[in-house]
């Protein structure tokens, strides 16, 4: 195991009713920036009861972002913190309306072009408004952790930042807010939580056994509790055991002294750059490809959890690793996300294009051996055709 430095420092509250903790965690003499998306959160009430726990303060509000947040709609959430002095930001939506807060936060004070954060990686930022979530969408760990996905559609552009000045102080997590997801996005959910988890843990054996049976029992939490959240969309403890796992997911804990390999996740954003597929769909194409690609590599932990995750015991290596290999699939494809290209209306066509914008970007050599080149990428996306 690595040496590593772990700190969270994100408070949850988690449960029923917890909307109402937002009036003790923002203070009382704050200005206020709400922000949100499409208007979900008015269909569901949970904006009633921000605003109730809100109360007594001024609060300035911005609606509109959008799935796969844009730099574009966020700049004047920017302009209105600086005109309105604004000293907190609450973000009510799903991960989407979180990492837009992130980048509002991180941008006010930004002296220069603010696109410059996404394009050194959150280097650049050296402070941010304080951040309070209330999470209406299980999926990408947002809630809890430093990391910011920002879309500019104008460029055809999708990158991430990462901080530690943007880690929520405070995150809502109340699964009752979750009711309303329709099917797809509890799927997306389901699929973008499993693969976190994948990419911090299929890669090779470290001897990390916390960090690989944490790891393994929210694959087999995911793996249960997501069919029947789908099936049973009010089932409380289901929903709860979900929104807890995606949290899990990505807020640091079963990363920590581990190799990690977030090649699916960046070519997967590539996808979307390109041809708006949604994020966690863009991962079920690639995963499979690139597991198959990297079996060998990744051969080890495959068979880890190709018996521990999956129960597959019987048969010699390599048909051990094929069957978990399509048991992943399968997982993706019966929580209804297709896991091909064609699936999406994209040909093959787009292989090279995705290998040449990672390595117009300087990922020549990613994955947790940098052995995926732009021709080994290439070929895994054609295989995902
Ligand atoms: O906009 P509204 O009206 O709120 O509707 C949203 C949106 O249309 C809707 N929704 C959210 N909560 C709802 C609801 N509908 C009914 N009832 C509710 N309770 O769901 C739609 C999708 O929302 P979105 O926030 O886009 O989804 P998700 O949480 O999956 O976020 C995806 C974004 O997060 C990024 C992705 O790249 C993508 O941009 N990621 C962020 C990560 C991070 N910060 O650590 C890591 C991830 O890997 C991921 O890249
Ligand atoms: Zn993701």
């Amino acid at each position: 195991m690595d040496n590593f430095t772990f700190h969270n420092p994100t408070r949850i509250h988690f449960g029923k009713g917890q909307i109402e903790k937002v009036g003790s965690e923002i203070p009382a003499s704050a200005t206020v920036l709400l922000l949100a998306g499409g208007g979900s959160i008015k269909a569901n009430g949970v904006y009633d009861q921000v605003t109730a726990a809100l109360a007594g303060r001024t609060v300035h509000e911005h609606w509109g972002v959008e799935a796969n947040p844009d730099f574009d709609t966020l700049l004047p959430a920017v302009e209105l913190c600086r005109t309105e002095k604004i000293d907190w930001v609450l973000a009510v939506g799903g991960g989407s309306v979180l990492d837009g807060a992130k980048f509002v936060c991180a941008a006010v004070n930004y002296e220069g072009d603010p696109w410059q954060i996404l394009q050194d990686q959150g280097a650049s930022v050296t402070s941010a408004l304080p951040l309070g979530t209330v999470l209406t969408l299980p999926a990408t760990g947002s809630e809890a952790n430093g990391a910011s996905v920002i879309s500019r559609r104008k460029h055809k552009a999708k990158l991430h930042f990462i901080s530690p000045l943007v880690y929520p102080r405070f995150s809502i997590l109340d699964p009752e807010t979750t009711f309303t997801l329709p099917p797809r996005q509890i799927a997306n959910g389901i699929g973008d939580a499993f693969c976190h988890v994948v990419e911090q843990y299929l890669t090779f054996p470290a001897r990390a056994a916390v960090q690989d049976e944490f790891a393994e029992s929210i694959l087999r939490v995911l793996i249960k509790e997501g069919p029947q959240t789908l099936a049973h969309p009010t089932d409380y403890d289901a929903r709860a055991n979900l929104v807890w796992g995606a949290t899990c997911a990505l807020q640091g804990m079963i990363g920590v002294g581990v190799p990690q390999d977030w090649s699916t996740h960046m070519i997967g954003h590539e996808l979307t750059a390109l041809h708006g597929i949604d994020h966690a769909r863009t991962l079920a194409i690639v995963l499979p490809a690139l597991l198959e690609a990297q079996r060998g590599t990744k051969s080890g932990k495959l068979l880890q959890y190709a018996e521990r995750v999956w129960g597959i015991s019987i048969g010699d290596d390599e048909s051990r690793i094929t069957a978990a290999i399509e048991k992943t699939r399968e997982f993706y494809e019966a929580i209804g996300i297709p896991t091909r290209l064609h699936d999406y209306d994209v040909s093959a066509d787009v292989a090279p294009q995705v290998a040449a914008r990672l390595a117009a970007r300087g990922m020549t050599a990613i994955g947790e051996h940098q052995d995926l080149t732009p021709d080994r990428i290439e070929a895994i996306l054609r295989a995902a055709a």
